[in-house]
């Protein structure tokens, strides 16, 4: 495929206040040591009285400012979110109402924890027809959380991440693999709306945490494989694996499936919890710096769908 597609920078805002697992600890029947064990996590960051448009317009901004590209001169923002503050306006026109993004192709997409990856495909397209794209994974789960349901509500965190791309050839966009299974809705569910004025318990997270984790080790690998088939690449040929950062575990067993060594698969669910679509972008800003133009990274994401996607992109 091999497109010319530049990373030019990546940004994350995280909401101000930090909940460790010794919080919820007071809360509810769990421990630090289950959550940590069973999931990597330490702590999430939880919203306040902040909005998801204002997580997602901060990290906007701020991808921005650190290339010195004018809001204006943005051809297309793409926003990956399943917790928007309203489900019209998007979240992509209210940040770019926000930031006088006035030449832009808006709008929002739901792939769950794969979207970030979704919408890495869709800027590929877009970067055909503009210099300038934006994609955004923000995420305000702790509204869908059930603050009484111990196996969902140590999982989750709020935040946002972005990243802006070019059509420069100093990057290119090298092969992908998407996969959807809507046959196994049922293993991951939020956000039910009901046609009565009611909320009832499905309104918050379900989830068959054994289906996903199998789904997530099995299929994930399965879709690397296809990406990097595509593009004629071996595994070891990759130098930072970017996956959804759900569990520890799957990544481990996904690199132990690979055999790679853990050091190619960078984690921040320690210290930020599951964000869903925003997981990758958030990791992504926090690693850009240490990542050189010319290497190879992949990016990978599963979950609610089901679906999964796979992304590899030369930096
Ligand atoms: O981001 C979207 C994609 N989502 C994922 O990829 C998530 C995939 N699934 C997972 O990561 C794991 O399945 C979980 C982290 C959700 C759960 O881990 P697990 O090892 O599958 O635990 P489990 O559900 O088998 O529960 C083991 C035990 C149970 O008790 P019993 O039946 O053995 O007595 C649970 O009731 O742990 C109990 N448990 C807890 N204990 C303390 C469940 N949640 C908690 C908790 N604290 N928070």
């Amino acid at each position: 495929m091999n497109q010319s597609f530049t990373i030019l920078a990546a940004a994350s805002a995280l909401p101000a206040r930090v909940v460790t697992n010794e919080e919820l600890e007071k809360c509810l029947d769990t421990s630090d040591e289950w959550i940590y064990q069973r999931t990597g996590i330490k702590q999430r960051h939880l919203v306040t009285d902040e909005q998801n448009v204002d997580l997602a317009t901060s990290a906007v901004e701020k991808v921005l400012q650190a290339a010195g590209v004018k809001a204006k001169d943005v051809g297309g923002l793409i926003v990956s979110t399943m917790s928007p503050d309203y489900l019209t306006p998007s979240l992509a026109a209210a940040i770019q109402g926000r930031i006088g993004a006035e030449n832009c192709f808006a709008l929002d997409i739901n792939a769950a924890c794969a979207g970030f990856v979704y919408g890495l495909k869709l800027a590929q397209w877009l970067l055909n027809e503009q210099r300038y794209v934006i994609v955004v994974g923000s995420e305000v789960l702790s509204k869908l959380v059930d603050w009484q349901d111990r196996s969902t509500a140590v999982l989750f965190g709020d935040g946002a991440g972005a990243v802006l791309l070019s059509n420069d050839d100093c990057g290119y966009y090298l092969a992908d693999d998407f996969k959807s299974f809507g046959k196994q809705w049922q293993a991951l569910t939020a956000g039910h709306l009901q046609p009565l004025k009611q909320i009832t318990t499905d309104f918050y997270f379900q989830m068959d945490g054994h289906k996903v984790y199998q789904f997530a080790v099995n299929e994930t690998v399965q879709s690397i494989q296809r990406a990097l088939d595509h593009a004629h690449l071996a595994a070891n040929d990759i130098d930072y694996y970017l996956l959804h950062q759900a569990n520890w575990r799957i990544i481990k067993q996904i690199a132990k499936k690979l055999q790679l060594p853990i050091e190619r698969f960078p984690m921040n669910m320690q210290e930020v919890g599951n964000t869903s679509s925003a997981s990758e972008p958030i990791l992504l800003a926090k690693l850009q710096s240490d990542i050189q133009r010319g290497q190879t990274i992949l990016f990978s994401g599963f979950g609610g769908g089901l679906q999964i996607g796979t992304a590899i992109v030369q930096f």
